[in-house]
């Protein structure tokens, strides 16, 4: 927050000049490597010039059109169709491109809870039952929706537990959620045994793929053992997948994909309007910036299949040479990570003070209040000499408050 807030900032009288605009900005600094994780999930430097390229030549076309534009739908749709190629889709499976993981999860509830009108007709105040892990956006979807949520304990390891989803399930629950992986711990929840729960108990089942929709079949792909948890599980209905994070486009940039066509009928609003006729939109937001979703195609069509290889085995490099490192500081421990982000933890002083000593280096960091941990959300743009400048600042930091030892001061901010 600016500590200065201005209440009133008059328009310049006459205007400035677009070079003293552009001087202006110029000296914003993004300081490099320190605010790195403030900016994930970036590719490297080629990728994000592809996608500012095709952003800023559609950057002023107006989204709101995509289902009637047919140069914008063929873009919007094929970015939907190669996003859904990656998870195991049934014969009808299709999705929609939403602005990031939020509306794609609110995407999800809204749809379970139409849907729920009418397979669940004698719910009353619809609830949906998820791990304690499940994302903050649910709570707000929830909010909005007026469902409630009822969160579940999770294993030592973050993980969901079926059978407590089970013993939570009610009368009036209409949806069950899980993470594919959780920010927090960045395990897989049991999907195939929460669904088979789901699906007993004639349930919608939702996959929160946010984070890991983008990447996790690309690591499956080079070998890595994942719990599955895309459409090849029986049960799951709806899986929302970020492009912003591990899909590398450009913001705001997201997708809820639907098992099967005909769910999809439970996310679009039709409004009969008397002066304009029918309104009805590809998704929540009115008028839109078409630059995402062109720069989306872009990115996906730039770095295809091979691409994508590429950049989720520099992603394995960097966690394996960042694990080490952690580790090898005295006292600090790197979390076991089924997929992404990395996050370690100090067990010997305060992790709130490491992250403080961080932030008195300049470093921005991500983190977890509770349990406290460090948060490095990794990307193929983070470079070899940014791991080292990490890597000794925080080892610097850790020996000192070793030494000194570090209290439970500090203030780690998730964001
Ligand atoms: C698991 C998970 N779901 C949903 C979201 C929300 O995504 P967004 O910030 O794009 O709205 C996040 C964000 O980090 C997330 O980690």
């Amino acid at each position: 927050m600016l500590e200065d807030q201005l209440i009133v900032k008059p328009l310049p009288a006459a205007g400035m000049s677009a070079a003293a605009i552009s001087e202006e900005l110029a000296r914003i600094e993004m300081p490099e490597p320190y605010a790195h994780f403030t900016r994930a999930f970036r590719p490297p430097e080629d990728v994000q010039q592809v996608a500012k390229a095709a952003f800023q030549r559609f950057m002023s076309d107006n989204g709101f059109f995509s289902l009637y534009l047919p140069y914008m739908q063929r873009i919007e749709q094929e970015v939907i169709a190669m996003g859904v190629s990656l998870l195991h889709p049934t014969p009808t499976s299709t999705g929609n491109f939403t602005g990031g993981g939020t509306e794609s999860n609110f995407s999800g509830v809204h749809a379970a809870r139409e849907w729920a009108k009418v397979h669940r007709p004698n719910v009353r105040r619809p609830n949906i039952v998820a791990p304690r892990t499940i994302h903050p956006s649910f709570q707000k979807a929830a909010r909005y929706l007026e469902v409630d949520v009822i969160t579940t304990p999770i294993d030592a390891n973050g993980r969901g537990i079926a059978s407590e989803i089970a013993a939570a399930i009610n009368s009036d629950t209409i949806m069950v959620a899980a993470s594919a992986p959780t920010w927090h711990y960045a395990n897989i929840d049991p999907i195939p045994e929460i669904a088979a729960v789901a699906r007993e108990a004639g349930l919608w089942m939702h996959v929160d793929a946010c984070v890991g929709g983008y990447v996790s079949p690309f690591l499956e792909k080079l070998g890595v053992q994942l719990t599955p948890w895309d459409f090849r599980v029986p049960g799951v209905m709806s899986i929302s997948a970020d492009l912003h994070k591990y899909g590398y486009c450009l913001k705001p940039a997201s997708t809820i994909f639907w098992r099967e066509a005909e769910l999809q009928q439970y996310h679009y609003v039709a409004v009969e309007d008397e002066f304009i006729g029918t309104y009805k939109l590809a998704g929540f937001a009115g008028s839109r910036s078409a630059g995402p979703i062109f720069a989306a195609w872009a990115v996906m069509s730039y770095l295809g299949e091979e691409g994508y290889l590429r950049l989720t085995r520099r992603l394995l490099d960097l966690k394996a040479r960042l694990t080490a490192g952690i580790n090898a500081i005295e006292g600090l421990q790197m979390w076991d990570a089924e997929v992404l982000p990395l996050q370690f933890h100090s067990t010997k002083v305060s992790t709130a003070a490491i992250y403080q000593g961080l932030a008195d280096k300049g470093w921005l960091m991500l983190g977890l209040v509770k349990p406290a941990a460090i948060t490095l959300p990794i990307d193929p743009a983070l470079t070899d000499e940014a791991v080292d400048q990490l890597l000794r600042d925080v080892r610097e930091v850790t020996e000192h408050l070793n030494k000194v030892g570090g209290g439970p001061d500090g203030n780690i901010r998730y964001a």
